[in-house]
């Protein structure tokens, strides 16, 4: 056996493909293969929260996640961004063209980081509370952690990241010391492209969020391809993942948005509910997106699945019937509730009916168990986590944050896919098992 070396064109690409995929490597000149975002629970406003640097010198900002954001938005009122790396982005620029932005402002007074002349405008969302209020677009460093996919690495930096600068009221009813929103949306500036393009990596990302709102419990975001290696024995958990087509939804759903690029947010093609063998009847329609209208979606604003008032009370019904438990007064949001003082526990929460979402056939199943599922707002009593949407909502499921807990997602944009994992607890791991204490 011997290997002859490489002849001399295969070895100018090579270093060819070397050169140009470390145009971004970080300080040690070691290239990046994934970055890695700490997420812990709010406990006051069940939101999902992160961290990262930005700026020269750097501060360390607490933002709330937004799935299908468009952008990063951060606070920049009254002076209290203080950087030598900002630059604003001016109109008829082409990071302004990849925002999107339909205006161009003028700002009048001392030119300071959100206050400068003929810039690229923003419509930063702030999805908590529904408001959107304008503010430049910029760029400035950002520095997030590196990751082999077991644990987190050395912090690396993305110059000139493009983020929207906003006045205080983006922060109304972000969790307690959030400065912002980041946005991991579709758009050509939400985090998981502008990661992709910056470091060379798959534009791919994964979330996994924590269940608990404890200090120490703290799930990740990973921008780029797995590994997803998570304790006790370091499982690979993207092996788990089971694909579905992501679907792009034709109308916006920003608010307030009035404008005609697609939805930013996720959609997914549930064709059919069951809850244990029994496949729910309503009018499956309400499944398809029709001009924009209906369909399922995945966000991390709303802490519980909304579902329109058909589903949700077809649902609520099968999963009466099928538990055999007595109900009990309801506890608001939840409208279905049940004396859960026989309910045995088992790893995956209270021994209760599955819920399986079907998607593109019937071996695609998302499966959601007892702890998925059920909410104890007080001792005995166990509530449906799912939420009366009403009649007529804009989508029919917007699938919340308790349904998602404890479960590894995939959002792969390349490829148009989305991969989930159902509980990892029924592989004996969970969100909070990938170490990244090392935040910060
Ligand atoms: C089913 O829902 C669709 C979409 O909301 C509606 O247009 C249609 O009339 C409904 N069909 C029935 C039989 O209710
Ligand atoms: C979606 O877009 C289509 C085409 O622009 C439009 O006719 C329709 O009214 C929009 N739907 C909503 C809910 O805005
Ligand atoms: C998380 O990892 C720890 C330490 O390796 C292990 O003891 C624990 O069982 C794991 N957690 C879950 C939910 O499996």
């Amino acid at each position: 056996m011997s290997s002859s070396p490489p002849s001399t064109p295969f070895f100018l690409l090579l270093l060819f493909v070397f050169v140009s995929s470390s145009s971004f490597v970080s300080s040690e000149n070691l290239p990046v293969k994934a970055l890695v975002l700490p997420v812990k629970k709010d406990s006051s406003t069940l939101q999902y929260i992160t961290t990262i640097h930005q700026r020269t010198p750097s501060v360390s900002l607490t933002l709330s996640v937004h799935l299908g954001g468009s952008y990063l938005s951060v606070d920049c009122h009254d002076r209290s961004f203080i950087s030598e790396t900002y630059r604003p982005l001016f109109c008829r620029t082409v990071q302004c063209s990849a925002t999107r932005s339909r205006s161009c402002g003028t700002c009048n007074g001392p030119a300071r980081p959100g206050c400068n002349k003929n810039t690229c405008r923003s419509l930063p969302e702030n999805p908590f509370n529904r408001l959107t209020l304008y503010g430049e677009f910029a760029e400035d460093a950002i520095m997030v952690r590196a990751t082999d996919g077991s644990v987190p690495g050395r912090l690396v930096t993305a110059n000139r990241f493009i983020f929207a600068c906003s006045s205080n009221s983006l922060l109304e009813g972000l969790a307690k010391g959030a400065k912002g929103v980041v946005g991991l949306g579709r758009s050509q500036v939400a985090l998981p492209t502008q990661f992709s393009s910056k470091f060379g990596f798959n534009r791919k990302f994964a979330i996994c969020l924590p269940s608990s709102t404890g200090v120490d419990n703290g799930g990740a975001i990973f921008f780029g391809d797995g590994p997803y290696n998570f304790l006790p024995n370091m499982l690979d958990a993207s092996k788990y993942l089971i694909y579905t087509p992501l679907l792009v939804n034709p109308n916006s759903t920003r608010i307030g948005a009035g404008d005609t690029d697609p939805s930013y947010e996720y959609f997914i093609g549930v064709k059919a509910i069951q809850v244990n063998k029994q496949t729910l009847r309503f009018n499956t329609s309400l499944l398809n997106i029709d001009r924009g209208i209906g369909g399922t979606k995945i966000s991390t604003v709303n802490p519980y699945t909304i579902l329109e008032t058909s589903i949700y009370d077809s649902i609520a019904a099968a999963f009466t019937e099928e538990s055999g438990l007595s109900r009990v007064g309801s506890i608001s949001p939840f409208e279905h509730c049940f004396d859960g003082r026989k309910v045995p526990m088992t790893v995956v929460g209270p021994a209760v009916p599955e819920i399986k979402l079907v998607l593109q056939s019937n071996s695609v199943v998302w499966s959601i168990l007892g702890v998925n599922s059920m909410v104890e707002p007080k001792p005995g009593v166990l509530c449906l986590g799912f939420v009366n949407g009403g009649r007529h909502p804009v989508t029919s499921v917007v699938i919340g944050g308790l349904q998602l807990e404890d479960n590894l997602f995939q959002f792969d944009l390349g490829a148009s896919r989305f991969g989930f994992s159902s509980s990892l607890l029924r592989k004996k791991t969970c969100c909070s098992n990938f170490s990244i204490k090392v935040d910060s």
